[in-house]
């Protein structure tokens, strides 16, 4: 990991890139909150700088719901999802339909640091009940989650997937084995197919709507989870909303996590986003393997 190591950067040009996104997001989300709302500075602590108090006093301000629902208790999370979204019967049931099951293969998972040793290691020190995940894809890294916490013996643990099973405009040019029928790409389907196949249907559900859409929703039912892996969009607005969006759904004291704090895709907008909520928030990244950890996330 020789040039990898999370430095907080000092330098100039740091400062001109930070600036610009400040303003950037000031424009997106802020623009015309600012006047309706006095933020107060923790009493012990040095205060933010103006640019970020601003950003922070923004995403205070910035949204729809004011807060999430009451907390449902762990145990019934599998069923407020089921009847929220699916009307009251498992999606598992009669799967796979008659249409898509001869488009499917038994298994067809495909993912990228899936099996990374931080699951292990979050898993083991966090002991979670629920587990959020944002962006499954096929679904390698929910069900080597799953997996571990069979192992574990934490048999009560739920692992919902938010995805809106989608992938991304093209990307079939590289899994072509995924069917499309009438333009409607067969994803969660197969996803479901690979976690039927894996032995995990009674772990986990998927959630199949937009990041936005699904993170908004698991808030207002009242859906917290103990762990929340953030791996969907890797561009700073996408990751950037993942994350102030996933830290309402998350425990108090929670860990929050994701993929790709490395990866240069993008001009490495993950780790721009996850920098910029930690130090808006004094949290500090930890890093394990590509992945960035936030311990004991205490924001709402
Ligand atoms: C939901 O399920 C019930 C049966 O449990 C059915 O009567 C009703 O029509 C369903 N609603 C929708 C919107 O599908
Ligand atoms: C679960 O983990 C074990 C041990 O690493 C592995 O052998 C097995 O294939 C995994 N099962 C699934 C369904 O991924």
């Amino acid at each position: 990991m020789k040039e990898y190591h999370h430095r907080l950067p000092h330098n100039i040009q740091f400062l001109k890139t930070r600036t610009a996104y400040v303003i950037i997001l000031l424009l997106t989300y802020a623009f015309g909150y600012f006047s309706a709302y006095h933020y107060r500075a923790p009493s012990q602590q040095t205060p933010l700088t103006p640019p970020l108090r601003a950003v922070k006093c923004a995403i205070d301000s910035f949204r729809v719901t004011t807060r999430c629902g009451d907390v449902v208790p762990a145990e019934l999370i599998r069923k407020t999802v089921i009847d929220r979204i699916f009307n009251g019967t498992s999606p598992y049931i009669d799967f796979p339909p008659n249409h898509a099951g001869k488009f499917l293969r038994e298994k067809r998972i495909k993912g990228w640091g899936s099996n990374g040793a931080v699951f292990d290691n979050l898993i083991r020190r966090v002991k979670p009940k629920t587990i959020v995940e944002i962006g499954s894809f096929l679904g390698a890294s929910a069900i080597h989650m799953a997996n571990l916490t069979r192992r574990l013996g934490l048999t009560e643990t739920q692992i919902l997937c938010v995805d809106d099973f989608r992938g991304w405009p093209g990307f079939r040019d590289r899994f072509k084995d995924v069917a499309l029928v009438n333009g409607d790409v067969l994803l969660l389907y197969q996803f479901m197919q690979n976690v039927v196949s894996s032995g995990f249907a009674g772990t986990i559900l998927p959630v199949p709507f937009s990041t936005g859409s699904g993170l908004e929703k698991l808030c207002e039912w009242g859906v917290k989870a103990d762990l929340v892996e953030i791996d969907a969009g890797h561009d700073f607005n996408s990751a950037w909303a993942d994350i102030n969006r996933a830290v309402r759904i998350l425990r108090p004291g929670g860990v929050l996590f994701g993929h790709d704090y490395f990866t240069a895709a993008d001009n490495r907008g993950v780790r721009r986003a996850v920098n910029l909520f930690a130090e808006i928030n004094r949290l500090k990244v930890k890093t394990d393997g590509q992945h960035w950890v936030l311990d004991s996330v205490n924001v709402n």
